[in-house]
């Protein structure tokens, strides 16, 4: 092999991969976005973290049963807890998390969920998913928030129907 064709050769194999991660990526964007349904949480808005207890709706935190097979979980989060920290639903049913800190950064992951938001204080967190199958989904706060920060979790208890 000539030197010159070496050194074309030696090139592309840089060139080629630093094109196709780039479109591996953007792949990879495009099927969690649309495909798996991966996406940011909408910012359902503000609320005054020194007053989240006053205000609606986090003034009655809990489940709230809001359709046919519809339900509305209001969360706080604080150090170092949910409130509530169980949250009990029946199979097939479809659930709005709405849910804030009231003083730190923490976050909200719902195992075997699709349900994985960080909780900012001042900003409403905003997530549906749907619970299909009975069960214990056991949800943990999965931002750093302190020397207690292992113990802050809860569970999602989805009820088999009747
Ligand atoms: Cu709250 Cu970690």
């Amino acid at each position: 092999m000539k030197q010159g064709t070496t050194i074309y050769l030696y090139e592309l194999a840089w060139i080629l991969p630093s094109i196709a991660i780039p479109i591996g990526m953007l792949v990879a964007l495009v099927v969690t976005a649309f495909g798996v349904g991966v996406h940011l949480p909408s910012d359902a808005g503000r609320v005054e973290p020194t007053k989240v207890a006053e205000t609606p709706p986090f003034d009655k935190p809990g489940v709230f049963m809001v359709g046919p097979n519809r339900y509305e979980a209001r969360m706080i989060a604080g150090i170092w807890s949910f409130t509530p920290n169980e949250i009990r639903v029946p199979a097939g049913s479809t659930v709005t998390f709405v849910a804030t800190s009231r003083d730190i950064v923490h976050g909200l992951h719902i195992h075997r969920a699709n349900v994985n938001v960080m909780l900012l204080p001042g900003q409403i967190a905003r997530v549906t998913t749907r619970f299909d199958r009975p069960g214990e989904y056991p949800f943990v706060c999965h931002e750093y928030c302190g020397i207690a920060h292992h113990t802050m979790w809860g569970k999602v208890v989805v009820e088999p129907r009747q």
